[in-house]
């Protein structure tokens, strides 16, 4: 298990770059370039070719990446039956653990198990689902991620209707310890809008990957 989880703070916006759009190839040095850069937490993304039409990685891999960085990992869990992994994932070093509302059944006890685990417990929306589904487990929730992209893929166009989700999602956190993330098509474009709508945290790949100047980039996140 790791030891860099994170703590609430409501008054810091945290920029959370996503390794998917980086060289697979290269990622130890990725994550000692956002380390250097700037980057508050590393989103993983783990897709199992079910839940989502894609294959990333899984445990093994993050527990390689675990020596290369003492940012919190975040691992967004794009999978069936999370429940399965979970325990593995917190032994390959995730200090948030993020599920899919759509893909637990039994999400309360999901939620319940991460924390048990000693992560904290995140639930993702898919831009389809209502944020009703979260009302009767707001006290075993650490962190709401809002998708703004159908999941899958990295590159994605930002889904406008996200913003009103956004806000209704705040609203339902209402003054409750809980961190709103926002994962999908954000660039220092939209992260001000976003911010504005009460995200927190934000998720970007490829704005963070494809930039020619990565602490520039992080830091525009943050300030725009
Ligand atoms: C998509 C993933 C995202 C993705 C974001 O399913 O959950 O984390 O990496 O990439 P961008 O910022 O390029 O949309
Ligand atoms: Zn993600």
């Amino acid at each position: 298990m790791s030891s860099f989880a994170p703590v609430y703070d409501p008054t810091q916006v945290l920029i959370a770059p996503s390794i998917l759009s980086a060289d697979f190839a290269k990622l130890g040095e990725a994550l000692q370039c956002l380390e250097a850069s700037g980057a508050d937490w590393v989103h993983v993304d783990v897709m199992d070719g079910m839940f989502v039409p894609n294959l990333t990685l899984g445990p093994p891999i993050i527990e390689a990446l675990r020596k290369h960085s003492k940012l919190p990992f975040d691992v967004h869990l794009m999978i069936e039956q999370p429940d399965r992994y979970l325990s593995h994932f917190r032994d390959a070093g995730a200090d948030v653990l993020t599920v899919h509302a759509e893909a637990c059944p039994h999400l309360h006890r999901t939620l319940t198990e991460i924390r048990r685990l000693g992560c904290k417990a995140g639930v993702s929306l898919n831009p389809a689902t209502p944020v009703s589904v979260l009302e009767n487990v707001l006290d075993e929730l650490d962190l709401i991620l809002v998708m703004s992209v159908n999941p899958g893929f990295g590159g994605q166009s930002f889904i406008p209707n996200s913003l009103k989700k956004l806000a209704q999602v705040k609203a339902l956190i209402a003054d409750r310890p809980i961190f709103l993330e926002v994962d999908g098509g954000v660039s220092p474009q939209n992260s001000g809008a976003v911010k504005a709508a009460g995200a927190n945290v934000i998720v970007a790949g490829s704005a963070v990957f494809k930039s020619k100047d990565i602490p520039a980039t992080i830091r525009a996140l943050k300030n725009a």
